[in-house]
């Protein structure tokens, strides 16, 4: 199989499905250049990403198993270069892994998450109730003035951020998924919220309460052993860091598709589709995390009569693999929230997949139907097409939602 591929990974995002198509027609296990001509794999095909994912000789430690890095071949100025160096849960390997994967579970359980919904549901009416003041006419951007406050409220609910840290520190988590910025300033905001997330677990040592901190300083183990406090705060770190942008997305791209789609918005206003279905297609067509870096094999590893040699860096394409033909079938690039078969992998598989896969969902179910029961008339106020993308390769969204709110009741 044909799998040496010319695409470039485009650092900016630009068109992130043409991308996955180009890469796709190179086969669902395919080379790609990373910048500062970095080689690398990259994986689109459904079938293919399930069985990646799901294999336990991939490793996310490019510190232990990225051969290039370990070499030092790889320059410190190569924009990806922070996913390398990370340390945190998402990019262990093995037991570390499954440690860290153990404890937090203790800490992040579905009682917590069902508990947040009271709590979303107010937010929600809260963040409504502001919007409505709106002059008919007015222009507003329902990803900063809608998503972004929405899930910046859950995520501080549900680690116990006092109000007066919640900026900093979602500036922080935001900065660690933005491929556009350097690595210095991505340092900056992680450093400047450091700070903060450490005194907040001081705090919680001192008082605990009902929220995430507090659960993650008294994880045990069954020998009694537990996190240290800078794992902790690296685990909320990377919590912020994953589980912000990621929901706002997806509380976007489906509110995109609704407003560009009257078809589709006909379907859920009259019951023939559900909300979890448009979440669903949402996911599926317009996955939210595009790609994510890195993998490598801690050996050879053969995929569809491809092999993927030990040590070299591989991109997995959730974005394609929702969209794969010999998955979806020719209508595979198309939104449609009635069609039977969603199967996606945008929330991962095997022993990395999200964690926070009940806490997304819960706020798209929250957040969708009252926003649109909110505003049923609501309006892009732009052309589609003028609604550009996000511009990092590691995100599928839109770099802003402007709506006239027409109708407002
Ligand atoms: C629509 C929203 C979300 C999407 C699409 C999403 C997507 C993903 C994907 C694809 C992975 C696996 C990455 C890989 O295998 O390389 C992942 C892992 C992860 N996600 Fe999410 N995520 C979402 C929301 C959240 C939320 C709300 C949280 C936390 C509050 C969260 C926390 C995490 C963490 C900690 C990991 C790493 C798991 C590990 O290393 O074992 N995510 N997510």
């Amino acid at each position: 199989m044909e799998n040496v591929s010319p695409v470039r990974i485009d650092m900016t995002g630009t068109d992130v499905h043409g991308e996955g198509e180009a890469i796709r027609a190179h086969g669902p296990v395919a080379q790609v250049e990373l910048p500062m001509g970095v080689r690398a794999w990259s994986i689109t095909g459904y079938r293919e990403g399930r069985q990646g994912l799901g294999d336990q000789r991939f490793s996310k430690d490019a510190r232990q198993h990225w051969t290039a890095f370990k070499n030092g071949e790889i320059d410190p100025t190569f924009p990806l270069i922070v996913w390398a160096r990370m340390e945190a849960m998402n990019t262990a390997y093995g037991e570390a892994h499954d440690r860290l994967r153990r404890l937090v579970g203790k800490a992040f359980t579905p009682r917590r998450v069902e508990a947040l919904r009271p709590q979303i549901e107010k937010t929600v009416t809260g963040i409504l109730d502001g919007l409505a003041q709106a002059a008919p006419g007015d222009v507003v951007d329902l990803k900063a003035k809608y998503s972004y406050p929405m899930v910046n409220e859950v995520m501080c609910d549900l680690i116990g951020v006092p109000a007066q840290a919640r900026g900093t520190i979602l500036r922080g988590g935001m900065a660690q998924v933005d491929s556009s910025l350097s690595e210095e300033e991505i340092g900056a905001a992680v450093g400047a919220v450091f700070g903060e997330m450490a005194g907040l677990v001081q705090a919680k040592r001192q008082e605990p309460g009902d929220d995430m901190a507090s659960g993650l300083l008294a994880a045990q183990e069954d020998d009694g052993s537990g996190l240290t406090e800078q794992e902790v705060v690296g685990m909320l770190l990377l919590l912020l860091g994953t589980g912000t942008e990621t929901v706002v997305n997806l509380v976007t791209n489906a509110a995109f598709a609704l407003l560009t789609l009257p078809d589709q918005y006909e379907l859920v206003k009259t019951g023939r589709v559900s909300w979890r279905d448009v979440i669903e297609e949402t996911l599926r067509a317009e996955a939210p995390v595009v790609q994510m870096p890195f993998r490598f094999g801690i050996e050879d590893i053969e995929i569809n009569g491809v092999t993927i040699p030990a040590g070299e860096p591989v991109l997995m394409n959730f974005g394609a693999m929702g969209r794969d033909p010999a998955i979806h079938g020719a209508t595979a690039d198309r939104f449609d929230a009635a069609r039977a078969n969603k199967d996606h992998l945008a929330f991962g598989y095997g022993m990395y997949h999200c964690i926070g896969t009940a806490l997304a969902l819960l706020e798209a179910e929250v957040a969708l139907p009252a926003l649109f029961a909110r505003f049923p008339d609501m309006t892009l106020a732009v052309p589609a097409a003028q609604v550009g993308p996000q511009h990092t390769l590691i995100m599928n969204g839109r770099s802003e939602l402007p709506v006239h709110l027409h109708g407002a009741r």
